[in-house]
């Protein structure tokens, strides 16, 4: 592992018995945008000790964190989501994760994201991808028909924004794919896509502290990651989001029928 990539999994791994303690104790939450995106202390303690330590790893840093915001001016970029699946985290559902990923000279270079629960180190450099130490090969469906995808689309507040179409729209990927699913950690998905456990991942409405690490993963496992923005909207690194589609390297994009449903209204960052 690199230097970068162990600071990552020794970030991602730094609050595993904080949040293990709290998971399924029912904590007290709060809600950022609305009802739907709960916060609890835990989110905000877990970054605070992440950053802690990455600082003092790595003066030279700059962190971007989901309840903390940036601080530093390092050439060195972090992105850290302390939770991601606080949704689930809260009821005690078992799938979140924390990710915490490395951004040099605008390129991710280093990601780890840690399952808590299950003990999943997902790590990933310039070496390669790796889970809990043995590298890991992002590999399964070769056809959307038989693949499993895990998405969020659409949330409440797309469908608030798009309407009826957002469910037809869902309704064509229920059918087209073998079995979809909404697990509800982006991060904790791409790991799984990165893993060869789930075939596709896909979301529109995210971040880059979502993102980074899990897009790193996909890629040095052999799949795929690409970038979803609005139509008209300049091109940035894919990795900012807002959306994404990662694969397994086994399975093809032409004519995938993800691109075509969104083909209106997204373009692809590659
Ligand atoms: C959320 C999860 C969810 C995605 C949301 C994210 P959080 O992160 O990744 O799967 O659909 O867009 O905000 O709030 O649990 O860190
Ligand atoms: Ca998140
Ligand atoms: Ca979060």
């Amino acid at each position: 592992m690199t230097d970068l990539t162990l600071v990552a999994a020794d970030a991602a791994t730094c609050v595993a018995d904080q949040l293990r303690a709290a998971f399924r104790s029912r904590p007290d939450m709060e809600f950022k945008r609305d009802r739907h995106d709960p916060v609890t202390v835990h989110d905000r303690a877990a970054e605070a000790t992440i950053r802690e330590l990455i600082l003092a790893a790595v003066p030279d840093s700059r962190i971007v964190g989901e309840e903390g915001g940036a601080i530093g001016e390092g050439s060195v970029h972090w992105y850290v989501d302390p939770i991601d699946g606080t949704a689930n985290f809260v009821a005690g559902l078992a799938f979140f994760c924390t990710s915490v990923a490395a951004v040099v000279d605008g390129e991710v270079v280093a990601g780890a994201i840690y399952d808590p629960v299950r003990d999943d180190l997902f790590t990933a450099g310039p070496d390669g991808a790796y889970h809990n130490g043995s590298p890991m090969r992002s590999a399964g469906a070769t056809a959307e028909t038989e693949a499993l995808l895990i998405t969020s689309y659409p949330s409440p507040r797309e469908l608030r924004a798009e309407g009826e179409p957002a469910l037809g729209r869902l309704g064509r990927l229920l059918t087209e794919y073998r079995t979809l699913r909404r697990p509800g950690s982006a991060a904790l998905s791409l790991a799984h896509v990165a893993a060869g456990w789930a075939d596709v991942a896909l979301g529109l409405s995210v971040n880059a502290w979502d993102l980074a690490a899990g897009a790193l993963l996909v890629r040095q496992a052999g799949g795929r990651f690409l970038g979803l923005r609005p139509a008209g909207t300049p091109a940035t690194a894919n990795w900012l989001g807002p959306g994404y589609l990662a694969t397994v390297g086994t399975l093809a994009v032409d004519g995938s029928v993800v691109l075509d449903t969104f083909a209106a209204s997204h373009e692809v960052t590659p």
